[in-house]
């Protein structure tokens, strides 16, 4: 990965000022209105119930506020928050280890859920259902199964496309949240909040400017905010103007619907090596050089979104509106 400043994944420069932006009630965690609607009522109910929140999936493309919403979720229960990630978790011991040092009611969150090994995921799935244990302790005829009880606890699980999961993991999770892409006005109030946390202040107008160039993504916009208080700030302005953010966003490449040259390089690619489309993920992949995972979870679905491409039987199709963007007729091609 290059150092794109319209990606949706964490970076470098994100991870030192990510935890003091982090909304932690429901009431702070702007956008997403029907995720908060269910998860406010279930936490509600289990809180009434003085019972663990039933298991959580929370999904959807990077930076739309999942691991902000599973620590709202544990503070909001009233329990500790314990993290870890599917990639970090190499055999089931290291689970075991986790999941027995849990107090009732704790939250476990797992980024990446995706990701677990197998092996591992096979000792989640009575843990997650009876919390219990299998452990098989020894090798070869002196091995034995031993279980362990576990206190009952909240497992919330974040991952960019549930697809990605395996059917028995996921029919375990009783709650399944999709976090989708956020509208203009609740970027634009999260882009506010952002700055007032900055000690900054920004036109209205430019405020509108960076949530409508954020892919609909809050990660893009805080990322995108930073960068245009420096030059601001250079110029020396009181307050963050509409033509500072324009000229800004002009710098850092980012066009008027938020892409930058990588959603160039794949639209362009698309039509002017295979006349707009039909053509399969793969062979895109090859043409411009990214692997296709990473197209699928992190450029296509915005320009899914905002209907760029089309997703068909035979492959994905540029449309009409990208071409229109472009400035390129279709039949020129
Ligand atoms: N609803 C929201 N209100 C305010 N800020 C938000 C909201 N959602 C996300 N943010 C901000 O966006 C940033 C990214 O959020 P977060 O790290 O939770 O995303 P994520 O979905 O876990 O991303 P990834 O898929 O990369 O793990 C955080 O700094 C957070 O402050
Ligand atoms: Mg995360």
């Amino acid at each position: 990965m290059d150092d794109r400043v319209v990606t949706g994944e964490l970076q470098n420069e994100d991870a030192s000022v990510e935890l003091s932006l982090r909304p932690t009630i429901l009431k702070q965690y702007i956008g997403q209105q029907k995720v908060k609607e269910n998860l406010s009522i279930f936490i509600q109910a289990a809180k009434m119930r003085e019972e663990p929140l039933d298991h959580v999936l929370l999904y959807g493309p990077p930076g739309l506020g999942k691991t902000t919403l599973a620590g709202i979720i544990a503070n909001e229960m009233g329990v500790q928050f314990r993290s870890t990630s599917g990639p970090a978790i190499e055999r089931a011991g290291d689970l075991a280890a986790i999941l027995s040092s849990l107090e009732p009611g704790d939250v476990l969150f797992i980024d990446e859920i995706h990701r677990l090994p197998r092996s591992v995921e096979e000792v989640l799935y009575p843990a997650m259902e009876d919390f219990f244990l299998d452990i098989v302790i020894g090798t070869g005829p002196s091995a034995r199964s031993v279980r362990i009880d576990l206190p009952p606890f909240t497992l919330v699980g974040a991952t960019t496309r549930a697809g990605l999961l395996s059917a028995p993991l996921r029919d375990r999770f009783g709650v399944l949240s999709r976090l989708e892409f956020y509208e203009t006005k609740d970027l634009c109030s999260i882009v506010e909040r952002t700055a007032e946390i900055f000690q900054t202040s920004l036109s209205k107008e430019a405020a509108v400017e960076v949530a409508r160039r954020s892919r609909g993504t809050p990660r893009i916009a805080n990322r995108l905010l930073k960068r245009i208080r420096d030059i601001s700030q250079v110029k020396g302005e009181e307050e963050i103007s509409f033509p500072t953010t324009k000229l800004a966003l002009e710098m850092l490449q980012v066009d008027d619907e938020g892409l930058d040259h990588i959603d160039h390089k794949l639209l362009r690619g698309i039509m002017e090596s295979f006349q707009g489309g039909p053509v399969g993920l793969d062979t895109i992949a090859a043409t411009i050089g990214e692997e296709s995972q990473t197209i699928e979870d992190v450029y296509e679905p915005y320009l899914l979104q905002i209907g760029f491409i089309q997703r068909t039987p035979r492959g994905r199709v540029v449309t009409t509106k990208a071409y229109q963007h472009f400035g390129v007729k279709e039949n020129d091609q």
